[in-house]
């Protein structure tokens, strides 16, 4: 019976380890989209390696052929660097956006990041936002740093980054300051953070914790529907965070379509 016992538990374990890459397919539409945005997002590499020069995040990335790549922070992390800067060196010929996370903040050189992914082309809003023209569609894409749990902005001070009627967008890396993005009303709000709760029960889609919401988080993927506005939460890429794996919760490349309502 002890036996038994053991053999379940690491057939559960094996069973649920992050073999593959999971392409998470969203649908939203907005009466200021004309025709459809092809987004991509993701988050979280913490410098993760998806083989050789990253194509295996690179080559579904191709194949989706997205108008707009939004990227909510933690992708770089606090020690070897080359994947992360591998793969944003190589989504800089698409129209991408970054935000810092929380890891990125915390290292001795955030502003070094930030300008070494600017040199990759990839455009880095600070409390600032870029107006698109994208096939008649227009797009303000606007993004804030990770600041301190305990320094979370005002509703007035993301509002003010904001300066056209156009289909907003805000890139920000924690996913659970919902009461801030609802009192905001942007359009899309996209984040990352949770690592969809790290370790998920078995075939449901509960994490068992994320930082800053403790244990069985309500907030880890998906998309939330605001009163103004939608959430995206993305799940992330790294597989082993920490040398801690992912359990029933694979990693996530998000590719979204917004069309007119
Ligand atoms: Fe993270």
């Amino acid at each position: 019976m002890k036996y038994a016992l053991i053999i379940l538990v690491v057939l559960l374990i094996v069973c649920g380890l992050p073999y593959r890459l999971g392409i998470t397919r969203y649908h939203l539409s907005s009466a200021r989209v004309k025709g459809e945005l092809r987004i991509c997002v993701m988050s979280d590499l913490h410098n993760d390696y998806y083989g050789k020069d990253m194509e295996k995040i690179l080559k579904p990335i191709e194949d989706f052929s997205p108008d707009l790549i939004l990227i909510p922070g933690d992708m770089v992390g606090d020690y070897a660097r080359q994947n992360a800067y591998k793969l944003l060196k190589a989504l800089g010929k698409y129209t991408t956006f970054y935000v810092t996370g929380n890891h990125e903040e915390y290292q001795k050189d955030p502003e070094g990041i930030i300008s070494t992914v600017r040199s990759f082309g990839i455009h880095v809003p600070e409390s600032t936002s870029e107006v698109l023209n994208i096939r008649g569609t227009e797009v303000e894409v606007g993004g804030i740093r990770c600041p301190h749990e305990v320094d979370k902005p005002t509703a007035e001070e993301v509002k003010k980054i904001f300066r056209t009627d156009a289909y907003r967008i805000l890139l920000s890396h924690r996913p659970h300051w919902v009461d801030l993005y609802d009192e905001c009303g942007i359009d899309l709000t996209v984040t990352g953070h949770a690592h969809g709760g790290q370790w998920r029960i078995p075939f449901t889609k509960q994490g068992i914790a994320a930082p800053n919401q403790g244990f069985f988080p309500k907030y880890t993927d998906g998309i939330i529907h605001l009163t103004h506005g939608d959430l995206l939460i993305s799940r992330g890429l790294v597989r082993h965070y920490h040398r801690i794996p992912r359990l029933y919760n694979d990693p996530e490349l998000i590719f979204l379509t917004v069309d007119k309502k």
